[in-house]
């Protein structure tokens, strides 16, 4: 049996990838605040095993919690194959260095960078003393290569998620565990967090008109085109690992 543990499955990428898993037979459990009442309809027209677990990511107390349960009760099962696919993120707050409240920087650094840290962390223990493989896959972004003024949190927690990505698979590698993990570019997408963007106060954010004009000319992509190619990577047979895929490489 595989599973597929998605973080922020509630709605844009994690919504689409978790409904190509139901589509793929492959049990899904989605984890965050709040419950897209749509993945269990389809888990169940498609009878496959589906779970809701609420999670605030930005408190660590709560990912030891709840991941450590998720593994205890998986683990159990023997699965053949566990992916963790660490997609839920923020991109607030939308402020230059100098003008930044401590709370949403906090907050921002433990979504994107500290809970997929301590989920991985937390799988590749488990699966030590296991027959059951891991494939852990970290949503990044452009953002994590290439600075955006007044993004200097959200570019700081990709670049730092993709460095975490490549060293563990480096690790995971020596050790000879057969557990890959992997960074995910999704490039500009049409969800809730490209509205919080362009909702972005103009003397906070000297890029808001290229970000509405992507909205404007129709340049952003849909989360069903992306999350079906991140998807047709993971469940492919040629996942490298360690390595960060782009989706503008994908869609070529
Ligand atoms: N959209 C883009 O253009 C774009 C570009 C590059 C990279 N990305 C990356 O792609 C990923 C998905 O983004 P998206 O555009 O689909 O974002 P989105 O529509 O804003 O959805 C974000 C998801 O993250 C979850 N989340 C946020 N804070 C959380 C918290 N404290 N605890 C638990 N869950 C939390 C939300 O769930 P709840 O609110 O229900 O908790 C939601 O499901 C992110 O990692 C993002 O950085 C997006």
């Amino acid at each position: 049996m595989k599973y597929a543990i998605i973080t922020g499955a509630s709605r844009g990428l994690g919504e689409a990838v978790a409904k190509r898993m139901l589509e793929e037979g492959i049990s899904v459990i989605s984890v965050s605040r709040t419950e897209n009442e749509s993945l269990s309809e389809l888990a169940k027209e498609k009878n496959v095993p589906y779970k809701h677990l609420s999670c605030n990511l930005s408190l660590d107390k709560e990912i030891q919690e709840v991941f450590s349960d998720i593994a205890f009760s998986l683990f159990q099962k023997n699965p053949e194959k566990i992916y963790i696919i660490n997609n839920a993120g923020m991109v607030e707050p939308i402020e230059t260095a100098g003008n930044l409240d401590q709370i949403p920087v906090l907050r921002n650094i433990q979504v994107n960078l500290i809970a997929p840290i301590l989920i991985a962390n937390i799988f590749f223990k488990k699966a030590q003393n296991s027959d059951t493989t891991i494939l852990a896959v970290n949503v990044t972004s452009g953002a994590g290569e290439r600075p955006i003024e007044s993004w200097s949190v959200y570019c700081s927690s990709k670049a730092g998620l993709n460095m975490f990505t490549r060293t563990a698979a480096l690790e995971q590698e020596s050790l000879g565990t057969g557990n890959q993990i992997i960074a995910f570019n999704p490039g500009v997408m049409d969800t809730g967090m490209q509205e919080t963007i362009r909702s972005a106060p103009k003397a906070s954010f000297k890029d808001l008109e290229r970000f509405q004009e992507y909205k404007e000319k129709g340049l952003l992509r849909d989360a069903a085109v992306v999350g079906n190619a991140l998807a047709d990577v993971i469940l492919g047979d040629s996942v490298i690992n360690g390595q960060i895929y782009n989706i503008n490489e994908l869609l070529k």
